[in-house]
């Protein structure tokens, strides 16, 4: 009988248990360092495959916000926009982890709300730049239950780490091989997490792929392809970068310092070749974690309630547009990025085209945990076989906000740049290295049903806008006024049966609210413009009859090329709010300028 009593109160607690992690999952999140979709290294990690794409769902259509790992990390934790968390850069003044503390980021960023939604939460792996071993107590990272951050400077050198265990002072891993290190600790969190009966939020952010880099804060870098664990280095040996279209192109597409970049050399070709096969190599470590993550799961009955999470901060060029290796650009090699996700509700094997970013996640999260924040610049996605397909069939939206401050740094031994634009470096940032200045630009990336456009506006007034539906690669610049060709282009140029100038009119404005936007604004961006017209797609808004309302927005434009988020130098800040009065008015003349302006606030909208 006590044995009974005994019995049945375990299985109460039991099912308790199950029915709380039922309403609150584990999350166990892979955060890679550098990882672009378009050279498909994730097609070459079996185990990713096996257990999480063919047992998951991938995001075909997902993107980073700003093309560099702190303020992508910070868009990621925050689920705002960069325009709103201001941490625009990976060092100070406008970036790395002093900047994320003094914008007030430690204390209210993903983890700490994880907590307060009742989950415990770990860390291993990197978490901000400028995160080092002079300032990781200063004040501490908060928000985990349990963490073991990989420290500055030596977070690049593979061989050569130095992580802090739950706030203690740093350790050395000389020797030892970084993202094998980070995998022991993260089984060793997994370990711990589920000796508990809490639900649990493990991320793990190994720094894979990126390059091996020597850092000497303010003073010198030196860059090198990604270093690789001994059994791996057998692998790829005759594995080549796709020759794609914008592969090193005879000819060159882009503007401003791009533009004028010449051939890659041979010598230079055949080391980003080796550079990539290191990135995959490196990439394998994180592949067998994989494997020994989902097996412990499976061996614990958790896997069927478990969320897995597996993207990478920004992309990765290496040859395209002629670009030794690096990130920091608008093109879809360095914005489009691998997101791959697992758990209870997610159909398996699927792919979706939906159109997401990164700004999305945190909002995506938190709504597993069954919380919320109305501060978020973001949606939740989907993550349900019937969500998915609602949201396929009625387009969720189309658009993600580009943004990007500051330089563009080529990695590599070989990566300089003959100094385009007329300097290079700058005592404000890190000495005398090759990098190039005048990189300050807004983007925009559309994917509708019958196109696919990036359009940017870039802090030298230069502009870009790339069909990609006839141009993936995005090679053939509409706005290139040098090329005859590429002029006659655009005066042929239609979409949805509409001209170039009144394409360019639409993106301008969305581009207008889209640089400014907060909350809802940033995901119903039309709706700013057009409050009452129901209007959700470019498609819908190239309606003639709206060409005057577009043509008279104030445009986005800069001042000056600042190297972060100066709101003095970023142009007009707010767009004409069409009135309810004239929106369905047919004469031109009627259609005049509206009577109120956006001022950027959401309440506004609601
Ligand atoms: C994890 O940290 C939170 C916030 O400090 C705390 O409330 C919770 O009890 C901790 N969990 C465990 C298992 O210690
Ligand atoms: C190839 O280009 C690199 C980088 O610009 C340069 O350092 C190298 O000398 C060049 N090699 C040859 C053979 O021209
Ligand atoms: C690049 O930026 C510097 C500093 O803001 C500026 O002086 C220069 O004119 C810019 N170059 C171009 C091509 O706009
Ligand atoms: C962003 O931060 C920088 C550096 O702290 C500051 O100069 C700038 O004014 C901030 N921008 C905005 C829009 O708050």
């Amino acid at each position: 009988m006590a044995l009974l009593t005994l019995l049945l109160q375990a299985s109460v607690a039991l099912s308790a248990v199950q029915c709380a992690s039922a309403k609150q999952p584990n999350i166990l999140f892979i955060l890679t360092d550098d990882q672009d979709w378009h050279m498909r290294s994730f097609e070459h990690m079996p185990f990713l495959q096996k257990y999480l794409v063919h047992e998951g769902t991938l995001y075909a259509n997902h993107f980073c916000t700003v093309a560099i790992c702190c303020p992508s990390r910070v868009n990621l934790w925050t689920g705002r926009a960069a325009h709103n968390t201001n941490v625009t850069d990976i060092f100070a003044p406008y970036g790395g982890y002093p900047k994320v503390v003094r914008e007030g980021i430690n204390d209210d960023y993903l983890p700490v709300w994880m907590q307060n939604a009742g989950y415990n939460t770990y860390y291993t792996g990197k978490l901000w730049n400028q995160h080092s071993v002079d300032n990781y107590n200063d004040p501490f990272a908060r928000g985990y239950n349990g963490s073991d951050f990989i420290l500055d400077p030596n977070t690049y050198e593979y061989y050569n780490a130095y992580m802090s265990r739950n706030n203690g002072p740093p350790v050395s891993y000389k020797g030892e091989y970084s993202p094998d290190v980070t995998a022991q600790k993260a089984y060793g969190f997994l370990e711990e997490a589920t000796q508990h009966p809490e639900p649990w939020f493990l991320t793990i952010a190994p720094i894979a792929p990126h390059s091996n880099v020597k850092l000497e804060p303010f003073k010198d870098l030196e860059s090198d392809v990604p270093q690789y664990a001994e059994r791996h280095a057998h692998l790829f040996k005759d594995y080549k970068i796709p020759r794609d279209a914008n592969f090193n192109p005879s000819k060159q597409g882009g503007t401003g310092w791009i533009k004028k970049l010449p051939l890659l050399n041979d010598t230079v070709i055949e080391y980003n070749d080796e550079f990539q096969r290191s990135r995959l190599r490196a990439l394998q470590s994180v592949d067998e974690m994989i494997e020994q993550l989902v097996k412990t799961l499976d061996q614990k009955g958790l896997l069927d309630d478990t969320y897995i999470i597996y993207t990478t901060d920004n992309g990765y060029h290496l040859s395209q547009h002629r670009l030794h290796a690096g990130k920091e650009c608008g093109y879809d090699t360095d914005i489009h990025i691998p997101l791959i996700v697992r758990g209870p509700t997610v159909p398996k094997g699927h792919t979706t085209s939906l159109v997401s970013s990164h700004t999305d996640l945190a909002p995506t999260i938190m709504r597993l945990a069954g919380a919320t924040r109305d501060d978020f610049d973001g949606l939740a996605m989907p993550f349900s076989r019937q969500d998915i397909l609602e949201a396929e069939s009625t387009t969720r939206h189309e658009h993600v906000n580009i943004e990007f401050w500051g330089r563009a740094l080529p990695e590599g031994k070989y990566g300089q740049y003959d100094n385009p634009d007329g300097r290079t470096g700058g005592p404000d940032w890190a000495g005398d290295l090759p990098t190039v200045r005048n990189n300050t630009y807004k983007g925009l990336r559309l994917i509708g049903q019958d196109y696919s456009i990036y359009y940017s506006v870039w802090c030298t007034g230069d502009r870009e806008y790339y069909d990609m539906t006839r141009d993936p690669g995005q090679l053939e610049n509409y706005f290139d006024d040098d090329d005859e060709k590429m002029v006659a282009k655009r005066d042929a140029y239609e979409l949805a049966g509409r001209p170039f100038a009144h394409v360019v009119d639409r993106l301008d404005a969305l581009m207008m609210v889209l640089k400014s936007c907060k909350g809802r604004a940033c995901v119903e961006p039309w709706s700013v413009l057009q409050p009452k017209s129901g209007i959700r797609m470019l498609q819908d808004a190239l309606e003639q009859k709206y060409d005057v309302f577009y043509n008279e927005q104030p445009k986005v434009s800069f001042d000056e090329c600042a190297l972060g988020y100066i709101r003095e130098f970023e142009g007009p800040q707010e767009v004409n709010v069409m009135g309810a009065w004239d929106q369905e008015l047919s004469e031109p003349k009627m259609r005049k300028a509206p009577s109120f302006v956006y001022h950027g606030n959401p309440h506004l909208l609601t």
